[in-house]
Protein backbone atom coordinates (compact mmCIF):
# COMPACT_ATOMS: atom_id res chain seq x y z
CA UNK A 1 0.00 0.00 0.00
CA UNK A 2 1.08 3.44 -0.96
CA UNK A 3 1.11 5.77 2.07
CA UNK A 4 1.35 9.57 2.39
CA UNK A 5 1.76 10.64 5.61
CA UNK A 6 1.08 15.29 5.52
CA UNK A 7 3.45 16.72 8.10
CA UNK A 8 5.21 13.53 7.93
CA UNK A 9 8.15 15.65 9.33
CA UNK A 10 6.90 15.75 12.52
CA UNK A 11 7.09 13.56 15.67
CA UNK A 12 3.78 11.74 14.93
CA UNK A 13 4.28 11.02 11.21
CA UNK A 14 8.17 10.13 11.37
CA UNK A 15 7.01 7.32 13.96
CA UNK A 16 4.42 6.48 11.91
CA UNK A 17 6.69 6.15 8.71
CA UNK A 18 9.29 4.07 10.54
CA UNK A 19 6.83 1.82 11.63
CA UNK A 20 4.87 1.32 8.31
CA UNK A 21 8.19 1.10 6.43
CA UNK A 22 9.59 -1.42 8.68
CA UNK A 23 6.49 -3.27 8.25
CA UNK A 24 7.40 -3.28 4.06
CA UNK A 25 4.60 -0.81 3.21
CA UNK A 26 5.20 1.92 0.67
CA UNK A 27 5.67 5.62 2.12
CA UNK A 28 5.63 9.30 0.99
CA UNK A 29 6.89 11.71 4.07
CA UNK A 30 4.95 15.15 2.76
CA UNK A 31 5.81 18.52 3.82
CA UNK A 32 5.18 22.06 3.35
CA UNK A 33 8.66 22.17 1.63
CA UNK A 34 9.87 19.41 -0.34
CA UNK A 35 13.49 19.94 0.82
CA UNK A 36 12.70 19.46 4.48
CA UNK A 37 10.57 16.16 3.74
CA UNK A 38 13.67 14.86 1.51
CA UNK A 39 15.87 15.88 4.73
CA UNK A 40 14.29 14.24 6.93
CA UNK A 41 13.42 10.46 4.85
CA UNK A 42 17.19 10.62 5.08
CA UNK A 43 17.14 10.45 8.24
CA UNK A 44 14.43 7.60 8.96
CA UNK A 45 16.13 5.62 6.05
CA UNK A 46 19.74 6.11 7.83
CA UNK A 47 18.19 4.89 10.85
CA UNK A 48 16.63 2.13 9.07
CA UNK A 49 19.88 1.19 7.63
CA UNK A 50 17.99 0.82 3.80
CA UNK A 51 15.98 3.28 2.00
CA UNK A 52 12.24 2.80 1.61
CA UNK A 53 11.17 6.32 2.76
CA UNK A 54 10.52 9.05 0.49
CA UNK A 55 10.18 12.90 0.98
CA UNK A 56 7.96 15.24 -1.09
CA UNK A 57 5.45 17.82 -0.92
CA UNK A 58 2.23 17.24 1.28
CA UNK A 59 0.90 17.53 -2.56
CA UNK A 60 2.76 15.28 -4.31
CA UNK A 61 2.66 12.69 -1.33
CA UNK A 62 -1.43 13.28 -1.30
CA UNK A 63 -0.84 12.81 -5.27
CA UNK A 64 0.93 9.80 -5.20
CA UNK A 65 -0.43 7.77 -2.25
CA UNK A 66 -3.32 5.50 -1.97
CA UNK A 67 -4.33 6.17 1.47
CA UNK A 68 -3.41 9.88 2.84
CA UNK A 69 -2.38 9.97 6.80
CA UNK A 70 -2.76 13.54 8.19
CA UNK A 71 -0.02 14.06 10.98
CA UNK A 72 -0.19 18.41 11.36
CA UNK A 73 -0.96 20.50 14.19
CA UNK A 74 -4.77 21.00 14.75
CA UNK A 75 -4.17 24.46 13.78
CA UNK A 76 -3.58 23.29 10.52
CA UNK A 77 -5.59 20.63 9.86
CA UNK A 78 -8.35 22.21 7.49
CA UNK A 79 -6.12 23.78 6.07
CA UNK A 80 -3.84 21.07 4.75
CA UNK A 81 -6.52 19.49 3.83
CA UNK A 82 -7.33 22.55 1.33
CA UNK A 83 -4.35 22.38 -0.21
CA UNK A 84 -4.32 18.62 -0.94
CA UNK A 85 -8.26 18.85 -1.77
CA UNK A 86 -8.41 17.79 -5.42
CA UNK A 87 -5.73 15.16 -4.75
CA UNK A 88 -7.73 13.10 -2.13
CA UNK A 89 -10.96 12.18 -4.53
CA UNK A 90 -11.61 8.26 -3.87
CA UNK A 91 -8.88 8.14 -1.67
CA UNK A 92 -9.18 7.21 2.57
CA UNK A 93 -7.95 9.84 5.08
CA UNK A 94 -6.62 8.82 8.12
CA UNK A 95 -6.95 11.82 10.33
CA UNK A 96 -5.03 11.83 13.47
CA UNK A 97 -6.06 15.10 14.93
CA UNK A 98 -6.50 15.90 18.10
CA UNK A 99 -8.18 19.39 18.93
CA UNK A 100 -5.75 20.72 22.26
CA UNK A 101 -6.51 24.10 23.11
CA UNK A 102 -3.52 25.94 22.14
CA UNK A 103 -3.82 28.30 25.17
CA UNK A 104 -4.40 25.48 27.22
CA UNK A 105 -3.44 22.20 26.05
CA UNK A 106 -4.30 20.03 28.93
CA UNK A 107 -7.89 20.74 27.51
CA UNK A 108 -10.06 20.45 24.14
CA UNK A 109 -10.30 23.63 21.86
CA UNK A 110 -14.19 24.18 21.99
CA UNK A 111 -16.97 23.26 24.63
CA UNK A 112 -19.15 22.36 21.85
CA UNK A 113 -16.32 19.57 20.30
CA UNK A 114 -17.06 17.89 17.35
CA UNK A 115 -14.14 15.71 16.02
CA UNK A 116 -11.65 16.69 13.65
CA UNK A 117 -12.51 14.22 11.48
CA UNK A 118 -16.27 15.22 11.75
CA UNK A 119 -14.62 19.12 10.65
CA UNK A 120 -12.46 16.85 7.70
CA UNK A 121 -15.66 14.99 6.35
CA UNK A 122 -17.81 17.79 6.76
CA UNK A 123 -15.25 20.04 4.43
CA UNK A 124 -13.81 17.11 1.95
CA UNK A 125 -17.59 15.92 1.21
CA UNK A 126 -18.86 12.66 -0.45
CA UNK A 127 -15.96 10.64 -2.25
CA UNK A 128 -13.52 10.78 0.41
CA UNK A 129 -13.42 8.76 3.17
CA UNK A 130 -11.97 10.07 6.91
CA UNK A 131 -11.50 8.00 9.23
CA UNK A 132 -9.87 8.79 13.07
CA UNK A 133 -6.59 7.14 14.82
CA UNK A 134 -4.13 6.99 16.34
CA UNK A 135 -4.87 10.22 18.67
CA UNK A 136 -4.43 8.21 21.76
CA UNK A 137 -0.81 6.95 20.73
CA UNK A 138 2.30 8.95 22.09
CA UNK A 139 4.93 9.32 19.50
CA UNK A 140 7.81 8.17 21.88
CA UNK A 141 5.89 5.44 21.90
CA UNK A 142 5.31 4.27 18.24
CA UNK A 143 9.02 5.90 17.21
CA UNK A 144 10.90 2.51 18.55
CA UNK A 145 9.65 0.53 15.04
CA UNK A 146 10.47 -2.89 17.52
CA UNK A 147 8.81 -2.44 20.36
CA UNK A 148 5.61 -3.97 21.38
CA UNK A 149 2.92 -1.29 22.45
CA UNK A 150 0.01 -2.35 24.68
CA UNK A 151 -1.92 0.43 23.86
CA UNK A 152 -5.03 0.04 21.47
CA UNK A 153 -6.29 1.97 18.79
CA UNK A 154 -9.62 2.92 18.21
CA UNK A 155 -10.75 3.49 14.89
CA UNK A 156 -13.92 5.67 13.94
CA UNK A 157 -15.91 6.73 11.00
CA UNK A 158 -18.88 6.66 8.96
CA UNK A 159 -17.89 4.52 6.00
CA UNK A 160 -17.26 0.68 7.77
CA UNK A 161 -14.95 -0.47 4.51
CA UNK A 162 -12.72 2.56 5.09
CA UNK A 163 -12.26 1.52 8.75
CA UNK A 164 -11.57 -2.07 8.06
CA UNK A 165 -8.51 -0.25 5.44
CA UNK A 166 -7.37 1.43 8.34
CA UNK A 167 -7.58 -1.37 11.03
CA UNK A 168 -5.23 -3.15 8.76
CA UNK A 169 -2.41 -0.45 8.57
CA UNK A 170 -3.34 -0.24 12.29
CA UNK A 171 -1.95 -3.53 12.77
CA UNK A 172 1.11 -3.39 10.15
CA UNK A 173 2.03 -0.62 12.61
CA UNK A 174 2.48 -3.00 15.41
CA UNK A 175 -0.99 -2.41 17.36
CA UNK A 176 -4.10 -3.69 17.91
CA UNK A 177 -6.88 -1.96 16.20
CA UNK A 178 -10.40 -1.41 17.28
CA UNK A 179 -13.46 -0.66 15.33
CA UNK A 180 -14.82 1.89 16.92
CA UNK A 181 -17.79 2.64 14.96
CA UNK A 182 -19.40 5.61 13.31
CA UNK A 183 -17.51 9.42 13.34
CA UNK A 184 -19.31 11.04 16.59
CA UNK A 185 -17.30 8.49 18.63
CA UNK A 186 -13.85 10.05 17.16
CA UNK A 187 -15.47 13.01 19.81
CA UNK A 188 -14.67 10.61 22.94
CA UNK A 189 -11.39 8.81 21.54
CA UNK A 190 -10.10 12.39 20.93
CA UNK A 191 -11.43 13.24 24.29
CA UNK A 192 -9.38 10.62 25.65
CA UNK A 193 -5.91 12.13 25.09
CA UNK A 194 -6.12 15.17 27.11
CA UNK A 195 -6.72 12.92 30.09
CA UNK A 196 -3.64 11.09 29.10
CA UNK A 197 -2.07 14.03 29.31
CA UNK A 198 -3.21 14.59 33.01
CA UNK A 199 -2.41 10.88 34.01
CA UNK A 200 1.55 11.33 32.03
CA UNK A 201 1.94 14.41 33.79
CA UNK A 202 0.25 13.25 37.45
CA UNK A 203 2.02 9.32 37.45
CA UNK A 204 5.45 11.22 35.66
CA UNK A 205 5.53 9.42 32.71
CA UNK A 206 4.91 10.02 28.91
CA UNK A 207 3.46 6.55 27.75
CA UNK A 208 -0.26 6.34 29.62
CA UNK A 209 -2.47 4.94 26.66
CA UNK A 210 -5.61 3.39 26.95
CA UNK A 211 -6.32 -0.66 26.50
CA UNK A 212 -9.88 -2.10 26.08
CA UNK A 213 -10.58 -5.10 28.15
CA UNK A 214 -13.68 -7.60 28.01
CA UNK A 215 -13.67 -8.43 24.33
CA UNK A 216 -14.43 -11.62 22.84
CA UNK A 217 -11.06 -14.16 22.37
CA UNK A 218 -10.59 -13.34 19.03
CA UNK A 219 -9.85 -9.93 19.63
CA UNK A 220 -7.53 -10.41 22.47
N1 LIG B 1 2.85 13.91 19.07
C1 LIG B 1 2.09 12.89 19.49
O1 LIG B 1 2.52 12.07 20.33
C2 LIG B 1 0.69 12.73 18.97
C3 LIG B 1 -0.06 11.63 19.39
C4 LIG B 1 -1.35 11.46 18.87
C5 LIG B 1 -1.87 12.37 17.96
N2 LIG B 1 -1.10 13.43 17.58
C6 LIG B 1 -1.68 14.39 16.63
O2 LIG B 1 -0.89 14.35 15.46
C7 LIG B 1 -0.80 15.65 14.90
C8 LIG B 1 0.68 16.00 14.73
O3 LIG B 1 1.30 16.03 15.99
P1 LIG B 1 2.89 16.19 16.07
O4 LIG B 1 3.23 16.16 17.50
O5 LIG B 1 3.54 15.24 15.14
O6 LIG B 1 3.05 17.68 15.49
P2 LIG B 1 4.35 18.47 15.07
O7 LIG B 1 5.54 17.59 15.14
O8 LIG B 1 4.35 19.74 15.85
O9 LIG B 1 4.02 18.88 13.56
C9 LIG B 1 3.87 17.95 12.53
C10 LIG B 1 4.20 18.60 11.20
O10 LIG B 1 3.13 19.48 10.82
C11 LIG B 1 3.67 20.46 9.95
N3 LIG B 1 3.17 21.79 10.37
C12 LIG B 1 3.46 22.47 11.48
N4 LIG B 1 2.82 23.65 11.53
C13 LIG B 1 2.10 23.70 10.39
C14 LIG B 1 1.24 24.67 9.82
N5 LIG B 1 0.97 25.82 10.45
N6 LIG B 1 0.66 24.40 8.62
C15 LIG B 1 0.91 23.24 7.98
N7 LIG B 1 1.75 22.27 8.47
C16 LIG B 1 2.32 22.51 9.65
C17 LIG B 1 5.18 20.44 10.07
O11 LIG B 1 5.70 19.91 8.85
P3 LIG B 1 6.43 20.85 7.77
O12 LIG B 1 6.96 22.05 8.49
O13 LIG B 1 7.50 19.96 7.25
O14 LIG B 1 5.37 21.17 6.77
C18 LIG B 1 5.42 19.48 11.22
O15 LIG B 1 6.59 18.71 11.05
C19 LIG B 1 -1.53 16.61 15.83
O16 LIG B 1 -2.81 16.89 15.34
C20 LIG B 1 -1.61 15.83 17.13
O17 LIG B 1 -2.78 16.14 17.88
C21 LIG B 1 0.15 13.63 18.05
Amino acid sequence: MKIGILGGTGREGTALALRWAASGEDVIIGSREEQRAVAAADQLNRTMGKITIRGASNRQAAEEAEVVVLTVPASAHLATLKEVREALRGKLVIDATVSLDPDAPGRLSSANHRSAIEEAQEFLGAGINVVAAFQNVSYRLLREPNRKIDCDVLVCGDDPEARQIAMALVEKAGLRALDAGPAHYARTVEGLTPLLLELNRRYKTKEAGIRITGLPEKER
